[in-house]
């Protein structure tokens, strides 16, 4: 039996719905019945008897933080796919990050070697690989710069890994993923779902930075084959093209028939931005959700290269315009239905 932790998440639901098809007995953990819908949601964009495939999932209640509530959901596992994690660029989360990404990964791979789990794939980030000067692509070879001023999430995906080469030397087999911005269906509200509903509302500004985008359903192809592999101990950057956010959210527009961004944001803009967005929550409490490495990273341009991962697992990506029009479809589908989550 495989266990995912973070099955109610974009990416966990969509590989829910590949490790079931593939014939796996899947057991999967949450923390809320409101998750659940999100999840079950998601299964709907693939098969017409959601509730006959969804109910083959053992669902059980766990938080990551919290010890005693794994072991319920370790017995008899053979294989783990750890995604949990909070994915957060609010200033104020960064010690919750930490207890989650960082301790909750402790957590999971301490019940791993504990129960004597075959192997464990781990879903980090390209957010935990820093630039090398004067290299053109960033990949596997380039580690974390501790020495950068880093923001906190990457900070947590790189102190999570860290915990995972521990748990390798400790007898642990294992894979890390470091995927790219995953473009995906069902989640429009949250993380990178957002770029649909607010390209949806023609927000109207734009930034021209780079970074390396994937889509849901490959990176959730490409974490079952490794998982099914004799590969281990290894890491993989997982991005199909990199890009600039102005090229991605003109192909959605354009998929919408809605208006692109036509407003640059500059530099100096950004810098009022997130300054007036620290204020604004420091007099108000509310999330400061544009900080200081958010501005940063807008105008950032940084190009990965999936080289490894295509070649070990033969593997092609599918194109982001491919990815982008499926997802601006389901959108739409979503929206005439109302079942938008
Ligand atoms: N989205 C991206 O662009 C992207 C890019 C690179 C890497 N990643 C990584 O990919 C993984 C999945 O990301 P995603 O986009 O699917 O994120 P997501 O939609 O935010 O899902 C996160 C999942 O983690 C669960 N979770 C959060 N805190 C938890 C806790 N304390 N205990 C147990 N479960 C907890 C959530 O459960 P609830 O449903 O209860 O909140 C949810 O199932 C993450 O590790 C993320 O860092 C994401």
């Amino acid at each position: 039996m495989v266990l995912v932790t973070g099955g109610t998440g974009m990416l966990g639901a969509h590989l829910l719905v590949q490790l079931l098809d593939a014939g796996q007995t899947v057991r999967a953990t949450y923390r809320t019945a409101s998750s659940l819908e999100k999840a079950k949601h998601v299964f709907s964009y693939f098969t017409d008897q959601v509730d006959k495939e969804f109910s083959k999932i053992e669902w059980v209640q766990a938080d990551v933080r919290e010890v005693s509530s794994l072991e319920a959901a370790f017995q008899n596992i053979e294989k783990v796919y750890h995604l949990a994690a909070l994915v957060s660029f609010d200033t104020s989360s960064y010690s919750k990050m930490r207890s989650v990404n960082i301790y909750g990964t402790a957590n999971v791979v301490n019940m791993c070697l504990a129960y004597k789990v075959q192997k464990l794939c781990f879903v980090s980030s390209i957010a935990a690989i820093s630039k090398t000067l004067n290299k053109p692509f960033i990949d596997e070879q380039d580690e974390f710069n501790l020495e950068e001023n880093n923001y906190g999430y990457a900070i947590t995906k790189y102190g999570a890994e860290m915990e995972v080469w521990r748990a390798a030397q400790e007898g642990l087999q294992v894979l890390i993923y470091n995927p790219g911005v995953i473009l995906g269906a069902g989640f429009w509200r949250e993380n990178s779902g957002a770029l649909f509903s607010m390209t949806y509302k023609e927000f109207p500004f734009y930034t021209e930075g780079v970074t390396g985008f994937v889509g849901v359903e490959d990176v959730a192809a490409l974490l079952v084959k490794g998982m099914d592999s004799e590969v281990t101990n290894e890491r993989f950057v997982v991005v199909s093209e990199n890009k600039s956010f102005k090229e991605i959210v003109d192909s959605i527009a354009c998929f919408f028939e809605k208006k692109p961004p036509k407003i640059k944001v500059s530099k100096l803009l950004s810098a009022l931005g997130w300054r007036l967005s620290w204020l604004k929550s420091k007099l108000t409490g509310a999330a400061n959700t544009f900080s200081k490495h958010t501005a940063k990273a807008a105008h950032n341009s940084s190009y990965y290269r999936a080289e490894k991962v295509k070649k070990t697992f033969e593997f092609e990506f599918e194109p982001m315009e491919q990815v982008l029009k499926k997802v601006a479809k389901r959108f739409e589908e979503d929206l005439e239905n109302k079942t938008s989550t």
